[in-house]
């Protein structure tokens, strides 16, 4: 296993602000592409990714077979969002064909203070600015929707791309000791 790194950003104005839905605030559109609900119709997108080795290298995910990815699908489309101690995944989607590119988890800790969140982009969709948006727009409905204060990050020390794009939103660093172990290790165990 190699070292963990975390990275943190807060909520600007931690005031008692009204919370909307999530409901209310998915779909959002951002550049070049759609954050949504994950659906069944998803799966062979969704199994090309998760499929792919190198994608998966630094996650805590494996590959699973169609039937366990198709009803992981039907349980994410009607999943609670953001749902205290469960992760729940959101879609990332090309705005036009709506082919799902990649998802993002949301871990709300139990008493709804802090989130954590893992993210995946296909290959085919990296290099263009598309994870950063969509894990910013995430971290925008996390503040909008629930009482979170802070949202967190995990990644392994040697996954440059991540710790980069985390910078890019703003995330500073922490120390991993800092990290609440309600946190699902299954995001900051790398499988190699
Ligand atoms: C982490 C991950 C999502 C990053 O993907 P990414 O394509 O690098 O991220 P973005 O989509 O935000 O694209 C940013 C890259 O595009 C470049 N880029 C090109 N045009 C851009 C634009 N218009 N706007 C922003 N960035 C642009 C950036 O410079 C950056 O590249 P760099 O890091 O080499 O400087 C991806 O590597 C991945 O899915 N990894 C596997 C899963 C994983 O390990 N997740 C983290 C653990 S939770």
């Amino acid at each position: 296993m190699g070292t963990l790194g975390g990275h943190e950003t807060l909520k600007a104005t931690p005031a008692m602000d009204s919370l909307m839905s999530s409901s209310e605030l998915l779909p959002r559109h951002g550049p070049g592409f759609t954050l949504r609900r994950l659906s069944t119709a998803d799966l062979t997108d969704f199994q090309d990714y998760r499929h792919d080795e190198e994608l998966g290298r630094y996650q805590g995910w494996l590959p699973t077979p169609d039937e366990q990815a198709s009803a992981f699908l039907a349980e994410m489309s009607v999943a609670p969002f953001p749902h205290p101690g469960h992760w729940v995944q959101i879609g990332i989607a090309e705005p036009e064909s709506q082919r799902l590119i990649g998802d993002i988890g949301v871990f709300l800790d139990l008493d709804a203070t802090s989130a954590e969140i893992g993210f995946t982009l296909a290959r085919i969709a990296q290099g263009r600015g598309v994870a950063t948006a969509a894990v910013r727009m995430v971290v925008d409905v996390i503040f909008k929707c629930s009482a979170a204060e802070r949202v967190i990050g995990i990644t392994d020390a040697r996954n440059l791309p991540s710790m980069r794009l985390m910078e890019r939103v703003g995330m500073r660093r922490i120390e991993t000791g800092r990290l609440s172990s309600a946190a699902t290790p299954a995001w900051s165990t790398p499988t190699s």
